[in-house]
């Protein structure tokens, strides 16, 4: 039984002021609970401040939203993967669809990037999904399947079994138009079955998260699908209450 993942993408949203707020006002409604994680992505100039707020809260995670192929250097505007790990992440969104669709990021260029995490010692949450053209052409399932392959192309069976992959349809994303559960569960299934053939019985221990509007009414449903280990959520993780409610899903 894997343990399932709650995790808050806040995007483009909460500077360090704002995610102190937040994250005392959840901590002191949030009480530990040893099975499931909740994990933060707050924007990278506010994950000091979201480790400092959370002080002693070893049980709620940090992470960054992206970070560059490289360790260090000439990279102007990048973040990378020691730099993250310096500044107390512990995880790393990979190939989200806005870095895919908004900024080009390639699947050759995840794989890089789960490296980098790798190296370092960060555990990358492989984000994959297909656009609503790529559905409506029935190539979802080979879409996520490349995006998968290619993004854990350079990493050693042992990273892969301990890391995450969150499944996202793009169409679902900030949309309002969610995956249905059955429509979740199937993808999910396709990449539990593609997760075996590349690390075997080991690929037992990987969850896989579903994002996509995930909201505190759709929560509960969407977790109960077959095959869904988590939930990754932008919009819902803003308001205290809507995320907490999610958090206590399932
Ligand atoms: P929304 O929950 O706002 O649709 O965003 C999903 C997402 O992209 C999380 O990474």
């Amino acid at each position: 039984m894997r343990r399932p993942v709650f995790a808050a993408n806040w995007k483009m949203n909460n500077g360090p002021t704002a995610a102190r707020a937040f994250i005392a006002a959840f901590a002191a409604r949030w009480a530990p609970r040893d099975d499931r994680s909740v994990i933060f992505f707050p924007p990278a100039l506010a994950v000091s401040a979201v480790v400092h707020a959370l002080g002693s809260r070893t049980d709620l995670a940090v992470g960054v939203q992206n970070i560059w192929t490289e360790d260090k250097g000439a990279f102007s505007g990048e973040n990378s993967a020691p730099i993250a790990k310096d500044a107390g992440a512990r995880f790393v969104l990979v190939g989200h669809s806005e870095r895919r669709h908004v900024f080009g990021e390639t699947n050759a260029e995840t794989a890089r990037k789960c490296a980098a995490s790798a190296r370092n010692g960060l555990t990358p949450i492989l984000c994959v999904g297909e656009l609503l053209t790529q559905r409506e052409a029935g190539e979802t399932n080979d879409v996520v399947l490349k995006q998968l392959h290619v993004g854990l192309g350079r990493l050693t069976p042992d990273i892969v079994s301990s890391m995450a992959i969150a499944y996202e349809p793009v169409w679902a994303i900030g949309t309002g138009k969610t995956a249905t559960p059955d429509d979740a569960a199937n993808v999910h299934a396709v990449l539990r079955h593609a997760l075996r053939g590349v690390v075997g019985v080991a690929s037992e221990s990987i969850p896989i998260l579903y994002g996509g509007s995930v909201s505190a009414a759709n929560a509960g449903a969407l977790l109960a699908a077959t095959g869904v280990d988590g939930l990754l959520v932008g919009g819902a993780s803003l308001e205290v209450e809507s995320w907490l409610v999610i958090c206590a899903a399932g």
